[in-house]
């Protein structure tokens, strides 16, 4: 099954991290399962726990299952980031997805993670944007995320995303919840490399 076989872009969404370099963010499908694999394994211990709560070194079959077969890009959407100039069996940059509650369906669980030499170079905010964007056109109207009480950077990623609905510590997890606004909130606007002109 690929992206197309379920009627959504394999593209998502383009972008530039902070050094320069172009990224591309496209829907997950199967065939990157090695490379979901091979990228968990080059996380460090601290986002492994804090993404997957495990320090192990690799995951599961059974949890690769979930986080590649069981994706049907609706109410499990998942992304992968890749370099744009490389091929896709390329080394995977970072992974977003959220599954829609079955209690409550206009909202999804959320989480991303980026590979850890690219941690703040903005690769969060293109995952987190890409999902956003494809979360309305899914018709969710909010997201949740658990996160560790000390996850700073997740836990500004949220805010960015809306409206926060929820935001409550409960036994050593914060628990996020916002709502998705009807314009991209997190667009950074015009590249202003590219709108000043050259001097
Ligand atoms: C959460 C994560 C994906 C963010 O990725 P990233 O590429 O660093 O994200 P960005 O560069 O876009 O930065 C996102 C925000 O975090 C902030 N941030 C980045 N690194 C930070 C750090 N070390 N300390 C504090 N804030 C930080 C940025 O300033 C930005 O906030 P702002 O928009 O208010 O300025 C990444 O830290 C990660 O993979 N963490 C481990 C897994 C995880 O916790 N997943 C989330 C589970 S819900």
């Amino acid at each position: 099954m690929t992206a197309d076989d379920v009627g959504v872009p394999r593209t998502v969404l383009r972008g530039t991290l902070r050094d320069g370099l172009r990224v591309v963010i496209k829907s997950l499908v199967p065939s990157d399962r090695d490379d979901v694999e091979h990228g968990f394994g080059e996380l460090s211990e601290r986002t492994k726990n804090l993404r997957f709560m495990t320090g192990k070194d690799h995951l599961s079959q059974r949890t690769l299952d979930s986080l590649v077969d069981q994706v049907d890009q609706h109410d499990h959407v998942a992304v992968a980031m890749w370099w744009e100039r490389t091929s896709q069996s390329d080394v995977l940059l970072g992974e977003g997805r959220f599954i829609r509650l079955k209690d409550d369906p206009d909202c999804a669980d959320i989480a991303v993670t980026m590979a850890d030499e690219l941690h703040g170079q903005g690769g969060g905010t293109l995952l987190m944007r890409a999902l956003v964007l494809r979360a309305r056109e899914e018709g969710l109207c909010r997201l949740s995320a658990a996160m560790s009480p000390d996850n700073e950077p997740s836990h500004r990623l949220m805010r960015r995303v809306g409206p926060v609905l929820r935001d409550v510590v409960t036994d050593g997890e914060r628990e996020v919840v916002v709502e998705i606004p009807d314009e991209d909130v997190l667009d950074p606007g015009p590249d202003p490399l590219k709108t000043a002109g050259t001097p």
